[in-house]
């Protein structure tokens, strides 16, 4: 049977989830961004239709704790996917850094940064993942770690 993978990118603004998923995810992977989409009506329905048709699909949202993660995760179980989470190093400074090199609506209010960090918690396999994986920055690549 054809790989079906549900990926949830978890991450404060400025952390790499957006760029990591043109470097790792495209174009294999539905990608589902309710910074693009704009509604969350339009993600659900995007989502719904990732899940009932088994496409492979990514959440490239902050999803920056278990609660806003449940959005995602149980559907997907019960729909047969393997889900995946990469979480990102709420590493305030250099993200702070990374979003002041940004331009236009890529770039965020700096106090967000720090807001969504104090609120970040790692994903957890009791959210029922499959596998959890850690992406940290190296140079100007990333480095993931499995198993964690
Ligand atoms: N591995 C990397 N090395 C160097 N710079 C990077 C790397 N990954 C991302 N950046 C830069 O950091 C900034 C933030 O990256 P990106 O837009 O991917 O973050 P994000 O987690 O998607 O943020 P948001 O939640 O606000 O959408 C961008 O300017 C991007 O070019
Ligand atoms: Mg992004």
């Amino acid at each position: 049977m054809e790989k079906f993978e549900v990926v949830v990118m978890c991450g404060i603004p400025g952390s790499g989830k957006t760029t990591f998923c043109r470097e790792r995810l495209f174009p294999q992977y539905l990608y589902i961004s309710l910074d693009r989409l704009r509604s969350r009506s339009a993600e659900a329905e995007l989502f719904a239709f990732a899940l009932r048709r088994r496409k492979s699909c990514v959440i490239d949202n902050t999803n920056i704790n278990g609660h806003e993660r449940t959005r995602y995760v149980p559907a997907a179980k019960k729909a047969g996917a393997s889900v995946v989470a990469y979480w990102f190093d709420p590493d305030v400074r250099a993200c702070r850094a990374r979003n002041a090199s940004r331009t236009g609506r890529e770039r965020v209010p700096d106090f967000v940064i720090g807001t969504k960090a104090a609120r970040f918690a790692p994903p957890n396999k009791a959210e029922g993942f499959d596998d959890i994986r850690k992406v940290s920055i190296d140079g100007d690549g990333f480095k993931v770690e499995e198993g964690i």
